[in-house]
């Protein structure tokens, strides 16, 4: 049993919003703090084989930290010191907002898994926009842009360009038009809709920008998403986020709350979305969806993804999560003959 089985015991008593709100309060408090820097010397695997490069940056190693984890950017340097390679922020939209009431934030442990319809709380774009000015984070920090509830789809444009217009000191910009807790938002993923608002982006310089899918699209909706990146010569694709299906075999007794599923029974779906993605396009693809160890990371990879995220494992697995993936990563890498990660991406594609 870890430390972390121990602490799981008593914060899987409390609702699931309240405990991550206390991991989150840990690591803002190290944030910046000497200990921070014990932290980091304890959980990152340094070694130049787990570095890859893409989208213009350079990461470490290639396991982030999921959007809507850090929603509000007040963490980015502590998970980088929990071995994370990157970090990614939001999301983030133009009105701060509070969100739908609670409880709305599930665990299904039986499943390794949560359910969510948080609806995009956070502190808006001129307060997180500021923030990130002043963070000082050693891994890239990608920014997740949602659509404010209170805005038509009609508008979406100028509020997804006011929110990006006030977070432009990010690394890389995640366009999230797959969110299933914002009435209405999915519908953003129709071909000429996603275009507009991509395009209104990339001619305000926002580079390099990605747009995150969700795992419920038709193959013909993904291909049509594809292709509007390939017309605006984005930099890639971010697959998947939540999705609504309910899986008959779940266990947990929340699998009815309505909201987006994630965790270990997407992770299939969500990999078999990378594979067909990367099939398609020689883009980069930031591959996500139920990751809680190395074999899953290493399948995503495999299957043509760039850069891994997670966030459901992070609660189930604890803080040893991506330094447990990157040193299984790097066993992987011997076994199968590979001298890096990036000889490993979209093998078996
Ligand atoms: C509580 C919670 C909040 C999330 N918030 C966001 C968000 O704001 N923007 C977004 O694009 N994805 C959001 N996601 C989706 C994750 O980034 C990720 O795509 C999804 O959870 C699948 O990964 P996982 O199985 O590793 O959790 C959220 C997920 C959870 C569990």
């Amino acid at each position: 049993m870890t430390l972390y089985d121990l602490l799981k015991l008593f914060a899987f008593r409390l609702d699931a919003e309240t405990a991550h709100g206390l991991g989150h309060r840990l690591l803002e408090a190290i944030q910046g703090t000497p200990l921070e820097r014990v932290v980091a010397d304890h959980y990152t695997v340094v070694d130049s084989r787990l570095r890859v490069e893409t989208l213009g940056q350079s990461f470490p190693n290639p396991i982030g930290v999921a959007a809507g984890f850090d929603k509000n950017a007040t963490a980015p340097s502590a998970l980088a010191a929990l071995g994370f390679g990157h970090v990614e922020v939001g999301g983030v939209t133009a009105e701060p907002q509070a969100g739908n009431p609670r409880p709305r934030l599930f665990r299904l442990p039986e499943d390794g898994a949560l359910i969510n319809r948080l609806g995009f709380n956070n502190d808006g774009a001129d307060v997180i926009g500021e923030r990130l000015e002043r963070t000082d984070c050693p891994v890239p920090v990608g920014v997740n842009i949602g659509k404010s509830k209170s805005t038509p789809n009609e508008d979406a444009e100028e509020d997804y360009l006011y929110t990006f217009e006030r977070v432009g000191s990010g690394e890389y910009f995640a366009v999230n038009v797959s969110s299933p807790n914002t009435p209405g938002l999915r519908a953003l993923q129709e071909r000429d809709r996603l275009a507009s608002i991509l395009r209104t982006l990339s001619e305000a310089g926002a580079d390099p920008l990605l747009v995150k899918l969700s795992p419920d699209l038709t193959e013909a909706a993904v291909e049509d998403a594809l292709g509007v990146v390939d017309d605006l010569d984005l930099a890639g694709v971010i697959a998947t986020n939540t999705t609504t299906d309910r899986p008959p075999w779940l266990r947990g007794t929340h699998a009815d709350e309505a909201g987006g599923l994630s965790g270990e029974p997407i992770e299939d779906e969500s990999t078999g979305r990378i594979r067909f993605i990367a099939e398609r396009t020689e883009k980069p693809i930031v591959g996500v969806g139920g990751v809680s160890d190395a074999a899953g990371a290493y399948e995503k990879i495999r299957s043509g993804a760039s850069l891994v995220q997670l966030y459901t494992g992070l609660v189930y697995e604890g803080p040893s999560i991506a330094r447990d993936i990157n040193r299984g990563l790097l066993e992987r890498l011997e076994r199968d003959g590979f001298d890096s990660i990036e000889q490993a991406i979209g093998v078996d594609v």
